[in-house]
């Protein structure tokens, strides 16, 4: 099987009523820990490539070992998207190569920082649609900004400063013909989200709500959605870490949210704290090993751990089997038919 667009991966999914989690790789063992996830759970998959991980990748090793993983894997289908793309070259770099989903994130501008105005998220966001619907591919876009600066990504503000104002999402989704918005309620890229289990003050859930009441039909993203569970933490203060006291997105709050048109759910921390933990473990535990196997084998099993866990909560197990793929030509066919599917 070659790797399925996104739009076809969401909407069987707003079909079923279920969310599918969106998993960022850098390397093989995060490929591999995801693929076999999805096989043991029987889930569809997006898996996805920041800039940064397109950087330390080389570009080409990360779409090769995609390709290997459609190979090994065919009864899955799998997309490949980019992560907050910063520009409409850097979306077009992406679709150049074979990624299936591009998210052109215009709510920053270019350096990834800085919130920019309405006009020109439109206008990046418009032309990577039209850019991209060419050839089938699905592209997601952002408004409102998250929180957040350990990854580089975010506008460095707290997760309140930019929530996503229901009446502009539903311009921003008229004018620009997206296939997926993700939304600012609240959360942040990273570790630390909130100092203390959230609540409807500092995780806005009703702002998704309204908006979800606003757009019945658009499938919604959640960025910074990963639950940056105790025991993961506790694994790796146990082993010498110094991670400082933190909450991340209850899975219960997802599950609403999924209830409430969320399709895509974005976790990248969750699985960097599962494989430093095993890590950290065996550094610990056998400080006489010195063959990367010895550590990287328990990490990619904890990573799968956490991934097969997100895509049972999430609702993704078991679908992998529910239809045919469809190609990324008729894809094409049905955008130029319809050019603004929502
Ligand atoms: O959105 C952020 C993801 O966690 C990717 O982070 O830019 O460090 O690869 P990264
Ligand atoms: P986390 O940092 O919560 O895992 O979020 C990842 C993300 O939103 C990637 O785009
Ligand atoms: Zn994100």
């Amino acid at each position: 099987m070659s790797l399925v667009s996104m739009r076809q991966v969401l909407d069987e999914a707003a079909k079923g009523g279920y969310g599918v989690g969106a998993f960022n790789v850098n390397n093989m063992e995060q490929i591999q820990s995801i693929m076999e996830a999805a096989r043991e759970t029987k889930s569809p998959v997006i898996v996805q490539a920041s800039r940064g991980a397109r950087a330390y990748s080389q570009d080409r090793f990360l779409y090769h070992l995609m390709l290997a993983a459609t190979e090994i894997y065919p009864e899955i289908p799998t997309v490949l998207h980019l992560d907050h793309g910063n520009s409409v070259e850097t979306c077009k770099s992406a679709i150049d190569m074979g990624f299936t989903s591009v998210m052109m994130d215009g709510s920053l501008m270019p350096d990834g920082k800085t919130p920019s105005s309405f006009e020109y998220n439109v206008d990046a966001t418009r032309r990577v649609v039209e850019m991209a619907h060419e050839k089938g591919i699905t592209v997601e876009g952002e408004i409102g900004c998250l929180g957040g600066i350990e990854d580089g990504h975010g506008a460095g503000l707290d997760g309140l400063a930019h929530l996503t104002d229901p009446d502009q999402a539903v311009e921003f989704v008229e004018k620009t013909g997206l296939d997926a918005l993700a939304i600012a309620i609240g959360t942040s890229h990273g570790a630390y989200k909130f100092t203390s289990k959230p609540t409807g003050a500092t995780l806005k859930m009703d702002v998704l709500i309204k908006i979800h009441q606003r757009l019945p039909n658009v499938h919604l993203v959640m960025h910074g959605s990963s639950s940056v569970p105790n025991d993961l933490q506790d694994i790796i203060n146990q082993y010498g870490g110094k991670l400082k006291p933190t909450w991340g997105v209850p899975v219960e709050e997802i599950q609403l949210g999924i209830r409430n048109g969320v399709r895509k759910i974005n976790v990248d921390t969750d699985n960097r704290l599962a494989i430093t933990g095993a890590i950290r473990k065996v550094f610990a535990e056998k400080p006489e090993e010195f063959d990367p196997r010895s550590y990287m084998k328990p990490a990619r099993e904890a990573m799968k751990k956490v991934v097969a866990l997100r895509m049972t909560q999430f609702g993704q197990a078991g679908h992998a089997g529910d239809y045919a793929p469809i190609s990324l030509a008729e894809m094409a066919k049905h955008y130029a038919a319809q050019p603004v599917l929502v």
